[in-house]
């Protein structure tokens, strides 16, 4: 099987988890890392199965990534996997089938597998500390225990859960 796993990832941690992805896949498949921003829609063609990678922003999947989905071919055998990076600890699996919906309906419209979504904690950057401590109105006290928990992310655990779910969709 020929596997693509493309990311968007501004500050590492989705881009950790794929490269995980990557090299579980390798083992057994053709496998190829190509950010986000490099892939074209005839590169993306090639592949049979597609794992796309995307920080959550403000509760939604990356706009590149949503703009990915578009491109899809239309019943072409492929099997597109998800991987979504978070600071949040954990939410809720409506929650997380909510996010990862724009997946799901893409492959539905298109006619092509979907096989899930992986997700995981990931430190938010340094720079946006300030501003989302403000946001969600928290005082020092719980932003302190928030970076506590959040920070390391993700985590050796966090890569051996990606590289079984690797597996899991590659059968
Ligand atoms: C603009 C922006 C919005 C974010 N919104 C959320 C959010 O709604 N929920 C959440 O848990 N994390 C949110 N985060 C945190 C990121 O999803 C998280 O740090 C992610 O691991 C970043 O991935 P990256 O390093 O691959 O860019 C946000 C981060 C940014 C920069």
């Amino acid at each position: 099987m020929n596997v693509l796993v493309t990311y968007f990832s501004q500050s590492g941690n989705t881009e950790k988890i794929a490269r995980a992805i990557c090299e579980e896949a390798g083992k057994a498949h053709e496998a190829d890392l190509v950010k986000l921003e490099e892939l074209t829609p005839e590169a993306a063609a090639g592949y049979d199965c597609i794992f796309l990678g995307s920080p959550l922003h403000s509760g939604s999947l990356a706009a590149p990534v949503k703009e990915c989905l578009k491109v899809l071919k239309e019943r072409s055998g492929q099997k597109l996997a998800g991987f979504i990076t978070h600071m949040a600890p954990a939410y809720p699996e409506q929650d997380m089938d909510a996010f990862a919906a724009p997946m799901k309906e893409a492959c539905g419209e298109k006619q092509i597998q979907y096989a899930g979504c992986f997700d995981c904690q990931g430190v938010l950057a340094e720079a946006m500390h300030g501003p989302v401590q403000k946001k969600l109105n928290m005082d020092d006290a719980q932003w302190a225990d928030m970076v506590n928990q959040m920070t390391g992310r993700p985590n050796r655990e966090d890569l051996d859960n990606a590289r079984a779910f690797a597996n899991a969709v590659l059968g």
